[in-house]
């Protein structure tokens, strides 16, 4: 297996190598901490191993059960949000087909949860009417309350399909070992359970069954996603491979030059909800102490169009980690013209990723001019080995690059902020005094 690379000779106009490399002793102090777990919140680390940890057994029980959902369901719902959603909506994405059509002979897999639409929960409802599906429930907390207003709602609806004794066949939840509603529930109803392990945090739980479950339903390889992030762990973890390493001192040496917003950038539109993952964990990870570089993403070339004319000529505050795939999955000629009313006969005999390639190039090109620092992650194709390894470095770059910012990576104490203002307006029991304080201020 080939190794993903960074190459960082885009930023070196705008910072120098010295600033970069003057960050190394604090990224490889960071990379420590992380092994040894002596940094701050170091009772979140179990993602570091989890690749080189995760036993035969487990992945056969996980696709032990991926293999009775796609027996008895034509759809498959996974309730969750944030790092119980994003992991298996970014990989399910990246390897399905660009139009959203299912794997044959897999269901569907649809999400729920992650937002509290009435009427997409409403179309949702309509869409299950009849079918055959099935629920994976994913909450680590097992009290988010977004995740179970679908919860209720869809095994509600299960059950008045095909009657309790079915519905508990058909849903799986995948919760803490002891504690939380969804758990208590669970042992309640006898569902098929998966654990997420104490010490692995929500967006860190891809690689987990919280990923690995939905994966695995929509018909992809998670030996080989798992195989491919053993990889990449064994290679930084070992210091063989510096990628990791590299990406996260280049951004926090770029921050430090005042570049606040870094934009993750792709050219496959099949890597968009892996910008939306990888948003969630940089953003949920770093932005704490009133730190941390604004994690933003575009789709290209859609977005050239659009946010294109901002990043080339907007305020230079901005800097660029472009996602290339050196192969795409299939071929695509364009054809010959006799008439050639487009004028388009120049492009006649190439291929359409040879024309991406080159809008892609001839955008670094004009926004490194422009006075954007452009950083490239090259992935040789996307597939399963290719992204685990991408998601692996990723998480591992994060946890080095928090450290490096100086900010406890694996907690999420801002979030809470609107959970009590909401649990408040909704008069929840316990939010009394919250509720009344929030009425006065309307
Ligand atoms: O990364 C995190 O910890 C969060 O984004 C959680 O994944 C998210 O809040 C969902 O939490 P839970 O799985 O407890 O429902």
């Amino acid at each position: 297996m080939e190794k993903i690379q960074v190459n960082i000779k885009d930023v070196l106009s705008m910072v120098s190598l010295n600033a970069i490399e003057s960050l190394s002793d604090e990224a490889k102090d960071a990379l420590r901490k992380l092994q040894d777990g002596t940094g701050a919140g170091n009772d979140f680390l179990g993602w570091v191993k989890l690749p080189g940890e995760t036993d035969k057994a487990l992945l056969d029980d996980i696709n032990a059960a991926a293999a009775t959902l796609r027996e008895v369901c034509d759809v498959v719902v996974c309730i969750g949000i944030g790092g119980s959603y994003l992991g298996a909506k970014a990989v399910i994405s990246a390897l399905g087909n660009s139009l959203g059509l299912t794997k044959p002979g897999c269901p569907e897999v649809l999400f729920a949860g992650h937002n509290i639409g009435e009427d997409y929960l409403y179309d949702l409802q309509q869409y299950l009417q009849g079918k055959r599906f099935g629920i994976i429930v994913i909450s680590k907390s097992g009290t988010t309350t977004e995740p179970a207003i679908a919860f209720r709602l869809l095994k509600e609806q299960l059950e008045a399909q095909v009657g309790r004794a079915e519905a508990g066949k058909r849903i799986v939840a995948i919760t803490d070992a002891k504690r939380g509603a969804l758990r208590s529930l669970a042992t309640t109803e006898g569902y098929k359970t998966f654990v997420i392990a104490d010490n692995v945090g929500g967006r860190f739980s891809v690689l987990s069954p919280v990923g690995l479950l939905p994966i695995a339903v929509a018909g992809y390889d998670i030996n080989a996603l798992v195989d491919g992030a053993r990889f990449m762990e064994k290679a930084t973890l070992s210091g063989t491979d510096s990628a990791a390493f590299t990406y996260a001192i280049t951004r926090n040496a770029l921050y430090r030059a005042g570049k606040k917003i870094e934009i993750l950038v792709n050219y496959n539109p099949r890597l968009h909800f892996v910008s939306e993952w990888w948003k969630q964990l940089y953003g949920e990870s770093e932005g704490k102490d009133h730190l941390g570089i604004f994690p933003a993403s575009v789709d290209n070339s859609t977005d050239l169009h659009s946010m294109g004319q901002w990043i080339q000529d907007g305020e230079r505050s901005i800097f660029e980690t472009v996602i290339s795939v050196d192969k795409v999955n299939h071929t695509v000629v364009i054809p010959s013209d006799a008439d050639n009313l487009d004028g388009l006969n120049y492009l006649a005999g190439k291929r359409v990723d040879q024309v991406n390639k080159m809008a892609e190039l001839g955008t670094r090109i004009a926004h490194v001019d422009g006075g954007v620092p452009n950083l490239q992650i090259i992935l040789p194709e996307v597939n399963e080995e290719y992204l685990g390894q991408l998601i692996y470095f990723f998480e591992v770059a994060c946890g080095i690059s928090g450290y490096i910012l100086g900010v406890n990576p694996f907690n999420q104490p801002g979030v809470e902020a609107y959970k009590r203002n909401m649990f408040a307006l909704l008069e929840k029991p316990g939010y009394e005094e919250e509720t009344a304080a929030i009425k006065s201020r309307l």
